[in-house]
């Protein structure tokens, strides 16, 4: 390749400028993964996208926004043995960078606490209180090519705090005819945040959880739900199987436990179609 022989101080190299922003990494991309309804496969969702992720070689950290803590029990970590946790950071008394710990799917995890309820209570009343999440996490972007934040069923300060510092929102939600309620009044609060708080936000797709195949109602409302509420419906839907229930108790995900299972090939295909946008 042709390269100028000398080039003014004043003027930096332009192709080695080039080189070095191709490879220098982009700061992650932060997804949430929220519905206010329990039960719908958020954190099953989190953990099994996040080792997915890692499986195609990126960087990934998991940040447990629930004081259930599911996400943390999940992949083997004691909440009460833990140094800190996301209630620390969020408060400002400890960094992401103290308190992540490297969990063995191949991810670190911001882990959550009990404490985390109180936190939340004490956070109301500050100033730029939904930018709180989003500038801690600002410290390690670099560090990594996704995070997912698993939100708690709840549209309160912590939610706000994951759509406020996210780029992308996907939304599980199980093929029941029920399921659908609630999933507007999410995506008032998406506009809302949109408008006011992170005009980044794009919501990336509803992502059909617990679905039988079997069952024609679960079909039917997988055939309506992106018309419903234009939005992309993210492929393949995640099968209803046990699988899922087992890999918890050895802190691990399904894609560890049951490599070859359907439920494991699904969160892969769709980790595959969703990583073109990190
Ligand atoms: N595809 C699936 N097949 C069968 N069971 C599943 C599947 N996905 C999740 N589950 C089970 O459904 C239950 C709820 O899942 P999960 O905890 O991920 O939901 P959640 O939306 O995070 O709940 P919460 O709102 O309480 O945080 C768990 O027991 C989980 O093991
Ligand atoms: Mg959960």
């Amino acid at each position: 390749m042709w390269r100028p022989e000398t080039l003014c101080a004043s003027h930096p190299d332009p192709w080695k400028g080039a080189e070095l922003a191709r490879s220098r990494p982009r700061p992650a991309t932060i997804v949430s993964v929220a519905n206010q309804k329990g039960g719908v496969a958020k954190t099953t969702s989190v953990a099994s996208l996040g080792a997915a992720f890692a499986e195609l070689g990126k960087r990934v950290l998991l940040v447990d926004l629930d004081a259930q803590a599911c996400l943390t029990f999940s992949l083997g970590v004691d909440p009460d043995a833990v140094e800190g946790s996301i209630n620390e950071v969020l408060l400002g008394r400890a960094s992401v960078a103290d308190v992540r710990v490297e969990c063995e799917d191949g991810v670190d995890l911001v882990p959550s606490v009990i404490d985390l309820a109180g936190a939340e209570a004490q956070l109301l009343p500050r100033p730029g209180r939904e930018y709180i999440l989003r500038g801690v996490l600002e410290e390690v972007r670099a560090d990594y090519d996704v995070i997912l934040l698993d939100c708690s069923p709840s549209l309160g300060v912590l939610t706000l705090n994951a759509l406020t510092a996210s780029q992308g929102l996907v939304i599980p939600m199980p093929c029941e005819m029920l399921s659908h309620r609630g999933v507007g009044q999410l995506l008032d609060t998406v506009a809302d945040v949109k408008k006011i708080l992170n005009k980044d936000l794009a919501v990336w797709g509803i992502l059909p959880t617990l679905f039988d195949g079997r069952s024609n109602h679960a079909q039917e409302v997988l055939a309506d739900v992106g018309d419903r509420y234009g939005l992309p419906v993210l492929e393949p839907p995640i099968p209803k199987t046990v699988r899922f229930a087992e890999a918890p108790a050895v802190g691990r995900s399904i894609l560890a436990t049951s490599r070859t299972s359907k439920g494991a090939k699904a969160y892969r295909d769709v980790a595959t179609a969703l990583v073109r946008k990190l």
